[in-house]
């Protein structure tokens, strides 16, 4: 356990993960933790392998904090573990391409395949598997940031061109978690980065997600096939379980009949978010009834997949020994459409060279009693 002292002089107890649970050597590059505490006494926890976010702490009801990211104690849980996703940028294009095919000026590319034929998360080594370079670690300053980046090289797992990314999470003293990301290219390619941090604002992953009460700006969403790849079509929500336009439990109506849900074996649909692109705004919001932390979630991408751990097999153990329940971690992923390298009708993906691709995304929590 640590005691920080927030702005009020009140003293929070976190408990860190350590240091040297995370140092290691990966492919010839060193591991780290690296450690970020804002003035309200807020802290999250951030190791260079994938980009990852493996805790944050957050004002919860009685007076304390509680961690609201699911994952593991260490790199040894990490690399074992069955969920490789909980936490870490993935990419080069996050979420699926149709059979990991596309093409740029007439010229097709090819993808590693990892998910039932398909292109998914960048691949079988996607930018979640790789040890990032720290950049900068500015973790004693007021909003502390960290900036990691990470050199993707032309071909890597089918991907034209080199493409340098970076990625600066800052830890503001309004208590938001802030992700800058910006990519350039040598040739033209495809890039959709995003987070893919499993929240459960319990701070315990051995209670579901459903009892949390969910909002999306958002009238339509990209149905799929059964694979959960886009049809191309974009289809109203409203009135359907995907219309979350009114805040409403997860469970409430994750079990109905619904294609879509039925596809998706609950929630695992891209929204069509309802604001003028590139601009900044809040998407959603989460609240838990029983811990009273509320999430705001904003950016600047035209889609938001959320994801309520439909996968989640119940077997493996969390950071404080507890159980990773099904469906104990929500993801909700700011990005561009799923397979929209495919599809002309959906916001482009496609960089070249001399262009830089950026994004901007926060999650910002706040205590409702
Ligand atoms: C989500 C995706 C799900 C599943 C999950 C990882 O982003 O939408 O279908 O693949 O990642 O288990």
């Amino acid at each position: 356990m640590a005691a920080f002292s927030s702005c009020e002089n009140r003293s929070y107890s976190v408990r860190l993960l350590s240091q040297e649970s995370f140092d290691t050597t990966l492919n010839g590059k060193k591991v780290g933790l690296y450690t970020l505490k804002n003035a309200n006494g807020l802290v999250v926890q951030v190791t260079n392998y994938g980009a990852r976010v493996v805790s944050l702490w957050v004002p919860c009801k009685g007076d304390s904090l509680v961690d609201v990211v699911w994952g593991y104690p260490s790199i040894k849980s990490y690399l074992a573990a069955t969920d490789c996703y909980s936490g870490p940028i993935v990419g080069r294009f996050g979420n699926r391409i149709g059979k990991g095919c596309f093409a740029i000026n007439g010229k097709g590319y090819k993808l590693s395949l990892n998910d039932h034929g398909n292109h998914l998360h960048g691949g079988s080594n996607g930018f979640w598997s790789r040890v990032w370079d720290v950049e900068s670690d500015s973790s004693s300053s007021v909003n502390p940031s960290i900036t990691l980046s990470y050199l993707s090289p032309d071909g890597e797992e089918g991907y034209p061109g080199d493409l340098k990314i970076t990625v600066k999470y800052i830890l503001t003293e309004t208590n938001r978690l802030k992700v800058e990301y910006a990519a350039t290219t040598s040739k033209p390619t495809v890039v959709n980065p995003t987070s893919h941090i499993y929240f459960n604002l319990h701070g315990n992953t051995a209670r579901s997600i459903c009892s949390h009460v969910l909002q999306i700006r958002a009238s339509s969403f990209t149905p799929t096939d059964s694979l959960l790849i886009p049809t191309g079509e974009i289809a109203s929500a409203i009135g359907t379980p995907l219309d979350f336009n009114q805040p409403t439990p997860i469970g409430k109506r994750i079990g109905e009949p619904y294609q879509p849900l039925i596809y998706g074996k609950g929630y695992d649909h891209n929204w069509v978010l309802a604001k003028p692109l590139g601009k900044v705004d809040v998407v959603a919001a989460v609240f838990e009834p029983s811990t009273g932390v509320e999430m705001l979630v904003a950016t600047d991408q035209p889609g938001l997949q959320f994801y309520s751990g439909n996968f989640m097999n119940g077997k493996d153990v969390g950071k404080y020994g507890q159980k990773h329940l099904y469906r104990s971690g929500i993801a909700l992923e700011t990005q561009n459409f799923p397979d929209a390298p495919n599809h002309p009708n959906f916001p482009s993906a496609f960089l070249e060279p001399g262009q830089v691709y950026k994004q901007s995304t926060y999650y910002e929590f706040r205590l409702r009693k």
